[in-house]
């Protein structure tokens, strides 16, 4: 079985551009054809979210940047499991007006380091997201093609599927 690649959508306000945004990422993470890719969107009213945290190997957090920062629907998904995380790696898409969400990044990845990931170095970012995907979805942006595709790389070789082996993996 694949390893499991899971996206996760972090916009929930009404009129958003987050799914168009990771339904680019996750086109460019299936092509790749390594992972196995599932979506969880922050949307949705799911009590299952700690299973499926549980299930992936590595993750991807699409987030934009409010007001220098992240979404609190992204921080309460973080902070909503505990151990599922542990030992696994994480990448960011981010996107926003002038700085393409990379403050919101960086802020993530204090807070990943927290939970026990490791947070990789390539993050795809989109400034002035509204333009930068036509009426299809897609880019021309050549760099955050790139970005992807360097991020999907070091997710694949961080990845372990042994998370449960992390010295960490149960601390208190
Ligand atoms: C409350 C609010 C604050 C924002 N603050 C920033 C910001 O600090 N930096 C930035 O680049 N874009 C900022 N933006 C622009 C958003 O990143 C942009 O609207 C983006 O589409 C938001 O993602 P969403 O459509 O998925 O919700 C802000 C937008 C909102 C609604």
């Amino acid at each position: 079985m694949a390893p499991v690649l899971g996206v996760i959508i972090g916009s929930v306000r009404e009129g958003r551009i987050g799914p168009t945004v990771a339904a680019w990422f996750v086109r460019q993470a299936v092509a790749d054809g390594r992972f196995e890719v599932r979506v969880q969107d922050l949307r949705d009213d799911d009590g299952g979210f700690t299973r499926w945290v549980g299930e992936s190997d590595a993750f991807v957090l699409v987030t934009p940047e409010y007001n220098h920062g992240y979404s609190a629907a992204l921080k309460g998904a973080l902070d909503s499991v505990k151990y599922e995380w542990r030992g696994k790696p994480v990448g960011f898409v981010s996107y926003g007006g002038s700085a393409g969400g990379a403050r919101a990044v960086e802020q993530l990845r204090q807070v990943v380091a927290e939970l026990h990931m490791a947070s990789v170095r390539d993050a795809p970012l989109f400034a002035r997201v509204k333009k930068a995907f036509d009426e299809n979805g897609d880019t021309t942006d050549g760099a955050a093609m790139d970005a992807a595709a360097r991020m999907i790389d070091q997710l694949w070789w961080w990845r372990r599927g042994d998370a449960s082996t992390y010295p960490g993996a149960r601390l208190r």
